[in-house]
């Protein structure tokens, strides 16, 4: 069986020293590439989908994907929930069928973000799904959850540990510098930072907003205790410079495989790259 809990990817990955991308996906085409990115460099990887994702493919087509990965994708794959809001999102994407899901209560105080991470941990426990949550606050938007420049806010070190031990999460992402969507220079990550969090922590940690990083970056983060990178702008970007380019050419096209084609492949390509810079090549 290929389907497998994040829990099970990341702690492989912690052992090992790599990274697992975890690559968002809304339709069709993201998930085809994504997935035979995996096949063909013989690597784990995670497929999420945030809650706006979820209602733009529906149920259905959820499920249908979920019966595709349990038995048909020969690479280890978990299906998490990106940036879950409620209590309520994360069940219905249990019921679904997600292997791991997020609970991202990062935008409230402290204790707040403790009880409800605590709560959807022993309900997504009980079934063995497994729970990222995330402490700090990432600058940018990313879907419905939108933190400006003066809200953001990097992660402490103790609160972190304290966060961990009082929530027994498996995961946690972590503000250090990153920005979700496209940057308007170059982002800065507080490495000493991390360093200082992977001390106190010892769980896998989560690197979101991670498109535009620079790959050398990204792996000495990988170093410092990362085991889970965090893609969606990458892809976008890839795919809709591609749709763009091909229909320039061919301005009268009307068959949608011959432009969605060229800009799926160019999403496989960004994911090939970013699975090798990982270091989760060869891995599955
Ligand atoms: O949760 C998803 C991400 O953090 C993706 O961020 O769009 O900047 O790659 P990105
Ligand atoms: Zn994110």
């Amino acid at each position: 069986m290929s389907l497998v809990t994040g829990d099970v990817l990341l702690k492989r990955a912690m052992e090992g020293k790599y990274g697992v991308g975890a690559f968002n996906f809304n339709n069709l085409e993201f998930l085809q590439a994504i997935l035979e990115a995996a096949k063909e460099t013989n690597s784990p990887v995670i497929l999420q989908v945030s809650e706006g994702g979820m209602k733009y493919m529906g149920l259905s087509f959820l499920e249908g994907i979920i019966k595709h990965l349990l038995y048909k994708v020969e690479v280890p794959v978990a299906i998490h929930l990106d940036h879950g809001s409620s209590l309520d999102a994360v069940l219905y994407a249990i019921r679904i069928g997600f292997t791991s899901v997020m609970i991202d209560a990062s935008k409230r105080p402290f204790d707040e973000n403790v009880n409800i991470t605590r709560e959807v941990v022993k309900i997504a426990h009980t079934v063995g799904v497994s729970v990222e949550a995330e402490l700090g606050k990432i600058k940018g938007t990313e879907e419905h959850v939108e933190v400006s420049e003066r809200e953001a806010l990097f992660t402490d070190p103790d609160e972190a540990a304290k966060f961990v031990e009082l929530t027994e999460v498996d995961s946690l992402a972590v503000a250090i510098g990153t920005a979700h969507g496209i940057y308007k220079g170059e982002p800065k990550l507080d490495f000493d930072r991390l360093y200082d969090i992977k001390r106190k922590v010892g769980i896998p940690l989560v690197l979101h907003g991670a498109s535009g990083v620079p790959l050398d970056d990204v792996r000495r983060a990988i170093s410092l205790g990362i085991c889970k990178i965090n893609i969606d702008t990458d892809l976008r970007v890839a795919f809709r410079n591609k749709l763009a380019e091909v229909l320039s050419i061919r301005r009268d096209e009307i068959d949608p495989r011959k432009f969605l084609g060229p800009a799926r492949d160019a999403v496989k390509e960004v994911v090939i790259e970013k699975i090798k810079a990982f270091g989760s090549e060869g891995r599955a």
